[in-house]
């Protein structure tokens, strides 16, 4: 599976997604591609750390992207690797343009505040313009770093539900610290120690949905 994780607003928890994908998905023993595809190149540094950190070494191979290199060398790549996960910036780029012509699926995670969620018209607007080169490609919205309790959870999940081309995956990743002291350490939410199970559990479900979406046809689940 090609998926990038993306969407137009700064700081929703792209790479932290990103890269908890590519460590979740390598730990099941897949062969993963991680592309950095943001010129800020987080997730290249938080490999780079992983390397560093982790005898083993990182367990998955990361390289940096831009542009329409995105789109050539991603399609290059596609029959090497089990899964590619493609990090994006928090904008609208000629990277992710490029990463959605040639990906299955696109994540995106908001962050339940006005700011973020009035992204999700031009999310919209995106995913059905890049639909018209790559009419497969399925779309799926989660709250990140939701609030421990309130209201807002729930009005952005309602306000994702009505959006046109998006589909909600309504199984929230709370606003949980163990994500930012995982990824300074260059591991994933789950390898942290002490673990904070509630992350870990809250990840799971998100990456079990995926993974499952994946199982049966992205369109059917999409539509
Ligand atoms: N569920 C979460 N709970 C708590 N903190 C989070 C969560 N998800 C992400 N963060 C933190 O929020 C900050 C931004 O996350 P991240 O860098 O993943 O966002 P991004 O969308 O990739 O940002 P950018 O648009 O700059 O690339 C980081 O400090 C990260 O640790
Ligand atoms: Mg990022």
């Amino acid at each position: 599976m090609i998926i990038t994780v993306g969407g137009i607003k700064g700081g929703s928890g792209k790479t932290t997604i990103a890269t908890n994908l590519a460590v979740f998905r390598a730990a099941e023993g897949r062969d993963v591609l991680l592309v950095d595809a943001d010129d800020q190149e987080t997730a290249s540094d938080f490999t780079m750390l992983r390397n560093e950190q982790l005898e083993g070494g990182a367990g998955f191979t990361s390289i940096k992207l831009t542009g329409p290199a995105v789109r050539t060398e991603v399609k290059r790549l596609a029959d090497k690797y089990d899964d590619i996960v493609i990090d994006t910036g928090g904008r609208d780029t000629t990277s992710q343009r490029a990463a959605l012509t040639v990906s299955h699926t696109l994540l995106v995670p908001f962050v339940p505040r006005s700011f973020d969620v009035w992204t999700l018209e031009k999310v919209s607007q995106l995913v059905a313009e890049m639909r018209a080169a790559n009419p497969e490609l399925a779309a799926y919205a989660f709250i990140n770093r939701a609030d421990p309790r309130g209201q807002d959870n729930a009005d952005a999940e309602e306000v994702i539900r009505d959006t046109e081309g998006l589909v909600l995956i309504d199984t929230p990743i709370g606003a949980r610290k163990a994500f930012g002291n995982a990824a300074a350490h260059g591991l994933g939410v789950a390898e942290l120690k002490p673990q904070d199970t509630k992350a870990t559990a809250e990840f799971m479900m998100l990456y079990r949905h995926l993974h499952n979406i994946k199982k049966t046809s992205p369109i059917a689940v999409g539509a």
